[in-house]
């Protein structure tokens, strides 16, 4: 009898389980396993390694498959009802890349379910560590890539996004460049989802249009690698990185090494894992054209849906193919919680205050703007930090504080419309999307609803959406829905509305001035 449905996250620090029941349409248990608290023995610190350069970040990719059996033990103690698991799908932290010698495959093909997966696998790697998403030690490697396609903007046109020191592309240049002899070791070279997806399928699986997005090697338009990518990255690199697939695919039934230990049927299916922002698209149910949330955190990062790759020539933020075969974009803002809290802090107040600060003054500032660049700047690229105000004081308290929100708001509100996004409703996630201005700042300036959700596994959630969806079929769109808890709706304004509309062309006027 197969009842559930199983999602899984690894992310960078912790693996979650997330179980959907598939007839009652509910989630019916969810468990995490911290990496640093749990495997205390690989010594990483919020789940990497430390290291003297601090551009350099890895992770042990033992250390995700240890978690993948100690977390499946711990389910099994719960009486989580594993051998009624149908479908398993996964997320995992983007663009982190796992390197196998050629016995790997016959290692996964043949696991001893009475030894451990880091045990059996340990010798199998030609790379003991895995550069995770926090690594940036890769400048030259971009720029070598970049100058392979003709620049930025023809390399953002063909992978979706321009070279990024944590993309998977350069990672892989960096290690064929310093480490040669491993590299000519290297049969497999995985994603952290292909990874394991893998050891769940006990066989080599290939990445996932998803997560192949995030390499700076994928051309989104044919969904193939490019091979003037692939030649500027390493030798040989297409046969190492097989090709990439569906997020839809069933890769295989669970290898019986699961069956024996932990008690899964034999049936169960492996679908492909993709990347935790493509998950996470799925699990806030951003699944309709035209979908965004933001979710505002140290930085804030919008996510959006496209039916389509967009047609625009700029270089900013990143398009990934979600697992719904749709396209999403993702522009990080590094100056979010961090620039409320400067004006916060620059005028002694706390955040009563500064709601209060913000109701003193008039909707659109009386023609007051500010371009929030407290840090160096993502989207728009600004590299030297420096907050610009225009028709303001620097010492109005009340004007900084309305400034610095409808700032950050109409930037992205900007930044989204230049790729095309023009939302019909805006979900918000994080921290400050319980601050009522700042939701109603938002409602007015995106001139749509916004809807505040609550929700924290968002991937692993997405994940077991995707694996109900296998089951159940029909639209996407219904059988996320149910999922997604909206606990509030604030409704754009409409004079505040027109307000916004001429602040939004003289903020944009002020921002090219600036850049
Ligand atoms: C996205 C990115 C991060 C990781 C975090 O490009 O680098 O969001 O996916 O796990």
């Amino acid at each position: 009898m197969s009842r559930f449905v199983l999602g899984l996250d690894s992310s960078t620090q912790s693996l979650t389980a997330l179980l959907i029941d598939i007839e009652k349409r509910e989630v019916a248990g969810e468990e995490s396993l911290n990496f640093d608290a749990s495997l205390p023995s690989y010594g990483t610190e919020s789940g990497v390694l430390p290291n003297e350069d601090p551009n350099v970040v890895h992770s042990p990719p033992t250390l995700w498959a240890d978690a993948l059996d100690q977390l499946l033990a711990t389910l099994v103690e719960k009486k989580w009802p594993l051998d009624q698991v149908s479908t398993i799908a996964g997320s995992g932290q983007q663009h982190g890349t796992v390197y196998f010698k050629a016995s790997a495959a016959n290692t996964l093909s043949q696991l001893d379910s009475s030894k451990g997966l880091a045990e059996q696998l340990r010798d199998h790697f030609s790379r003991s560590t895995s550069p995770v998403w926090l690594d940036s030690s890769t400048a030259e490697d971009c720029a070598a890539l970049t100058e392979a396609i003709g620049g930025h903007q023809p390399m953002h046109r063909c992978t979706g996004s321009s070279a990024y020191e944590r993309f998977s592309g350069p990672q892989i240049r960096r290690f064929a460049r310093t480490e040669p002899q491993a590299y000519s070791e290297t049969a497999h070279i995985l994603l952290v989802s292909s990874y394991m997806a893998s050891l769940l399928a006990g066989k080599i699986v290939g990445t996932d249009h998803g997560d192949a997005s995030g390499m700076n090697l994928m051309d989104l338009s044919s969904k193939s690698w490019n091979s003037d990518l692939l030649q500027a990255s390493a030798p040989e690199l297409e046969g190492r990185l097989g090709s990439p697939i569906p997020s839809t695919t069933i890769v295989g039934s669970i290898s019986s090494y699961f069956v024996e230990r932990y008690g899964f049927s034999a049936q169960t299916e492996v679908m492909a894992w993709s990347g935790d922002n493509p998950n996470s698209q799925v699990g806030l149910g951003l699944t309709q054209d035209g979908d965004c949330a933001l979710s505002m955190g140290t930085s804030d990062v919008l996510f959006a849906t496209l039916k389509s790759l967009p047609q625009t020539a700029g270089d900013e933020g990143h398009l990934f193919y979600t697992p719904t075969g749709d396209i999403m974009s993702l522009l990080c803002f590094s100056n979010g919680s961090l620039a409320r809290e400067k004006v916060r802090d620059q005028f002694d107040l706390d955040w009563t205050s500064f709601d209060e600060a913000i109701d003193g003054t008039p909707v659109g500032n009386d023609g007051g703007l500010m371009l929030p660049w407290f840090l160096p700047e993502i989207v728009p690229k600004v590299l030297d930090a420096g907050v610009i105000r225009s028709g303001f004081d620097i010492d109005d308290v009340g004007a900084n504080c309305r400034a610095v929100v409808e700032g950050q708001m109409l930037s992205r509100r900007l930044h989204a419309a230049n790729l095309g996004i023009n939302p019909r409703r805006l979900r918000v996630t994080g921290g400050a999307s319980r601050n009522e201005r700042i939701t109603r700042i938002a409602a007015d300036v995106f001139a749509c609803p916004v809807e505040e959700i609550d929700i924290s596994a968002s991937a692993a959630l997405g994940a077991a959406l995707r694996a109900l969806h296998h089951r159940v079929g029909g639209a996407i769109e219904e059988v996320v829905s149910p999922f997604v808890e909206i606990s509030k709706v604030t409704d754009p304004d409409p004079s505040n509305v027109a307000t916004y509309r001429n602040s939004l062309e003289a903020f944009a006027r002020l921002e090219s001035e600036h850049l």
